[in-house]
């Protein structure tokens, strides 16, 4: 049966296809040219009925565009993709992922659009996008593991478990999926006492470049690409079709306690105190006593001159202990003079937490940066000194009328401890195992014409940053242009490079799924197809005559 919306999308692809061959031939580096007409539109009357197909041209360019370029977090583009994708079972993944190695064309995998390095999209890519598909979850009453698929979003997940009084290790965003969150750990409110969402996977259902599907797990035959994907780096392997994770107990509460306080004690100055920083927040034999289940996000505030943090508590306890712990932590800020208020919010769960907490967000333009620093005084100390000093300067970026546009914000996530520190991930990077916390700065605005005037102040404050640790978290790391560049990629957001360009050359010969500053980003793309005969195409004679929708 034929289906109308497609047939409608095909003859724009006929058109866009004849433009793009002309275009998207690249000989000689290594890159394949964009199939012909016939080619792709065989690939697409092979899908199944319900799959669907977003083309930059014709009738649903405007769902093109949207995926393409308006997904929130996602929108620094080099270019956009050539097709997108929303495949509805694996033998649709199959004919997609086969046919992108076939003529050599990059692929990749994509959940929210929530990643921050544009991995998303390139010139003339596929994009594989998951989330209509790929969204079946499943329980085992047997061992209480989760299994799900790589298009649902974290707020799937753990509303899922909600009903059962469990809950997942995974990112606090609802939005955010795991399959891309996995890739280079993820953190959240669970973190500090079991671990990251990676060191929680206990298997994934992963396809190659050449169709294979394979089920992965930690111990069988294919363990180094279990670990790979898992701290190693998104689509630099092939795509990820679902995960199965461990799950908890949920605390009968989810208690989350915002609290405001000021940079120095009232009626103090600087010379007369410390701050907050050092006495507290940067201080790790205080934070080194308190319990595995409080961490908190710390949002900086010069403008105010105070600071936010908001504090999750996931001890499984009663409210009235939880409540005394908390109000524990309150007296002592008090005593210190800075304490100025707080609010404490009750959520059945997380799923409540993060549905209320998280929004889809407008599009942005963003440049941002994360350094782990290490639980150790000397590391911290610079980190006091330098939130100190973006305290006093005015580092601030011009402001326009969307509170969105100029916004430069820095924060911290204090979710590391006992639980990050036995985490089992071989290849997230360094900091997940051994740092106290992790710092970023974050710098919005919204049109592209002010990105030179807008993003300049980045790189002061990366100047800043990067002596203060050696590792990064890659999903908070963005970087275009001049800006954000890191020549240390290797060792900065990862452990064991070499055993993942193992990996890599293993599972993805050709080097076909390459991401920036990804395992196979140093080495030569493309550099064979999945034709055993012939795998280099002659370029078109003359463009194909371009025709109107
Ligand atoms: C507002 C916001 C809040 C955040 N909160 C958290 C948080 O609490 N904790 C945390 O750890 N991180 C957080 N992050 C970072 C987040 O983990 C990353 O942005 C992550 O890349 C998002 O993954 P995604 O799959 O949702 O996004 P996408 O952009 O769809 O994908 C991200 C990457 O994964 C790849 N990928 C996606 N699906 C597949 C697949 N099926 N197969 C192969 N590759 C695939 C993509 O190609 C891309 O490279 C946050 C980011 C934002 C913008
Ligand atoms: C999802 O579940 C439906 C119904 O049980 C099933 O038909 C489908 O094959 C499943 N999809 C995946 C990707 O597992
Ligand atoms: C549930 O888990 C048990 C124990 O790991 C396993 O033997 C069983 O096959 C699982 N069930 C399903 C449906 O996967
Ligand atoms: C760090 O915290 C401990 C415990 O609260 C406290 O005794 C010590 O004075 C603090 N250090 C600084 C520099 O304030
Ligand atoms: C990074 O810093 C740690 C200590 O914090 C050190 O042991 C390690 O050698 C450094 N690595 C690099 C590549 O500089
Ligand atoms: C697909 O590629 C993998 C990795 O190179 C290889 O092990 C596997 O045999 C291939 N599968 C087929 C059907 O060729």
């Amino acid at each position: 049966m034929t289906n109308p919306a497609r047939s409608l999308a095909l003859v724009a692809l006929l058109a866009f296809a004849g433009f793009a061959a002309a275009e998207h031939c690249l000989p000689g580096d290594g890159t394949g040219c964009w199939p012909s007409q016939a080619e792709v539109k065989a690939l697409v009357d092979s899908l199944s009925s319900e799959a669907e197909v977003y083309l930059p041209t014709g009738p649903n360019a405007d769902m093109y565009m949207s995926y393409a370029t308006d997904t929130p977090g996602n929108t620094l583009k080099p270019s956009s993709p050539g097709l997108i994708v929303f495949p509805m079972n694996e033998g649709d993944v199959r004919k997609v992922v086969t046919f992108a190695a076939k003529f050599r064309i990059r692929l990749v995998g994509k959940c929210s659009g929530h990643d921050q390095l544009q991995r998303s999209n390139g010139y003339g890519v596929i994009q594989l996008v998951t989330t209509k598909g790929f969204r079946n979850i499943s329980y085992n009453e047997t061992d209480h593991t989760i299994t799900f698929g790589a298009g649902n979003a974290h707020k799937d997940v753990y509303a899922f478990l909600a009903d059962r009084k469990r809950f997942a290790v995974g990112g606090t965003w609802a939005y955010v999926c795991p399959a891309g969150c996995l890739s280079n750990g993820c953190y959240g409110f669970f973190t500090k006492e079991f671990g990251s969402g990676a060191d929680n996977v206990v298997g994934l259902r992963f396809m190659l470049f050449n169709g294979t599907t394979l089920n992965l797990d930690a111990a069988g035959p294919h363990r180094d690409l279990f670990w790979a994907i898992l701290g190693g780096g998104a689509s630099s392997y092939g795509v990820l079709l679902g995960i199965t994770a461990k799950t908890y107990e949920a605390p009968d509460q989810f208690i989350i306690m915002k609290v405001f306080l000021s940079i120095w004690p009232t009626g103090l100055t600087k010379d007369q105190a410390p701050s907050v920083f050092t006495r507290f927040l940067t201080n790790l034999t205080w934070y080194q006593a308190l319990p595995p289940h409080i961490s908190w996000q710390l949002d900086n505030n010069p403008a105010e001159q105070r600071v936010l943090l908001q504090i999750s508590y996931t001890g499984r306890t009663t409210v009235d202990v939880a409540t005394e712990e908390l109000s524990g932590l309150v007296a002592e800020w008090t005593e210190a003079g800075y304490f100025q208020e707080h609010g404490v919010e009750g959520y059945s769960d997380v799923a409540d937490f993060a549905v209320k907490n998280s929004g889809a967000g407008p599009p942005i333009r963003r440049v941002s940066q994360s350094i782990y620093v290490d639980a150790n005084q000397d590391a911290l100390d610079k980190v006091a000194a330098l939130w100190e000093t973006l305290y006093s300067d005015a580092y601030m970026s011009p402001v326009g009328s969307d509170p969105f546009d100029g916004a430069f914000n820095f924060w911290a996530q204090y979710r590391y401890g006992p639980g990050s520190y036995a985490g089992k991930a071989p290849h997230v990077a360094r900091g997940m195992r051994t740092a106290m916390m992790e710092i970023a700065h974050e710098n919005v605005w919204m049109r592209q014409a002010d990105d030179s005037f807008r993003a300049a102040i980045s790189n002061d404050v990366k100047e800043l940053m990067e002596p203060l640790g050696n590792t990064s978290y890659q999903n908070h790391c963005s970087t275009w242009a001049e800006y954000n560049v890191y020549v240390d990629y290797k060792t900065r957001f990862y452990q064991n490079w070499e055993g993942l360009t193992a990996v890599k050359k293993k599972y993805d010969p050709c080097n076909l799924y390459v991401v920036q500053y990804g395992p196979g980003w140093d080495l030569p793309k493309a550099t064979c197809g999945l034709s055993t005969t012939s795998t280099k195409r002659p370029p078109p004679k003359r463009p194909p005559p371009r025709r109107h929708a």
